[in-house]
Formats: structure tokens, sequence, C-alpha cells
């Protein structure tokens, strides 16, 4: 592990919002999964008509992870892109494989939810869950491979 945490007052700025945009990210994704469990006994219309409106929390989701990407780069200009993939190595590697990943379900995430929106349901409300499930898997996934690469 290099020396101490870069002591730089934009580097913490960086690690607090890193860590903000996790609770905000990761958090809606486990959101999702407690209110997609938690309505399946009610009928599909009340279902649809409730999912619907609880959709305004990927807002959440897409600030979180703006919020990742963005600390992310400011660690890597803070303290040197070579450094920092050094430090994290093949972790670090793969979970930037993820990050990217993870974006584009994010970005289809957001434009299955404007269809089911304008058709007040429709098919693409049954795509939802699945691809906000593997949204959740991957986000877990990046959190363990960035506590290996940065211990
Ligand atoms: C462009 C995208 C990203 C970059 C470049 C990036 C880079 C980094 C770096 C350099 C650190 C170490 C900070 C330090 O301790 O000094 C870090 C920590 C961390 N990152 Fe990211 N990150 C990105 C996106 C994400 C995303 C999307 C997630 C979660 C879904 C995430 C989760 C974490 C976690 C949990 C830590 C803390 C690890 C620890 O302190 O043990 N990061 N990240």
């Amino acid at each position: 592990m290099p020396a101490a945490r870069l002591d730089s007052g934009m580097y913490e700025v960086f690690l607090i919002l890193h860590f903000l945009g996790l609770a905000l990210g990761v958090g809606t994704s486990f959101a999702f999964l407690t209110l997609g469990i938690s309505t399946r006994s009610m009928t599909p219309e009340q279902r649809t008509e409730f999912m619907l409106k609880a959709a305004v929390l990927s807002k959440n989701g897409s600030i979180g992870l703006a919020l990742l990407i963005v600390s992310g780069i400011g660690f890597l200009v803070t303290r040197g892109v070579g450094e920092v993939m050094r430090w994290g190595g093949g972790a670090f590697h793969t979970k930037l494989l993820l990050v990217a990943i993870l974006a584009g379900l994010v970005g289809y995430l957001q434009v299955l939810l404007k269809k089911a929106r304008l058709a007040g349901g429709g098919p693409s409300m049954a795509t939802i869950p699945k691809v906000s499930r593997i949204a959740l898997i991957v986000s877990v996934t990046i959190v363990i491979l960035a506590v290996i690469a940065f211990k």
C-alpha cells in the first residue's frame, strides 16, 4: 500500500463524495429490491401504479453513480493515474470494467423507465426488475473489488 492517503484537502473531498455516491447509488438498488419484494402481493395494476411512482427513486441512483465516477476520476487526477493503477492492480482494473457495465445498465434502466412512464406500464415493467437486480449484483461486486484493491 502506498504512503498514507494523500493528504490533500481536495482528495478528502473526493473520498467524501465517493462514499456519498456509494450510499446513494448502491442504496437505490437495494431500495428497489425491497420495493419489488414488498409489492408482490399487489394486483398487477396496483403494482404498476405503485412502481411507476417509486421510479422517481432512480434519480438517486443516477446521481450516486455520477458522484462515484466524478470523484473516482478526481482520485486518478490527484493521486496520478499510474500510481492508482499500480496500487489497485488487477482488482481495480476489473472494478473499472464493471463500472462501465454498471453505467450501461443504469442508462438502459432510465430508457426502460421512460418507456414505462409514457405507456403507463407496458412490457418494459417486466424487464425493469431483472435489469435492476443485475445492476445490484454488479454494484456489490464493485464494492468487494474496491476493498480488495485498496486495502
Ligand atoms: C470511474 C469510476 C471510479 C474510479 C476511478 C474509482 C477509484 C477509486 C479509488 C482510487 C479508490 C481509493 C480511494 C482511497 O482510498 O484513497 C476508490 C475507493 C472505493 N471505491 Fe471507487 N472508483 C470508481 C467508481 C466506483 C463505483 C461505481 C463504486 C461502487 C459501486 C466504487 C466503490 C468504491 C469503494 C467501496 C471504495 C473504498 C475502498 C476502501 O477504502 O477500501 N467506486 N475508488
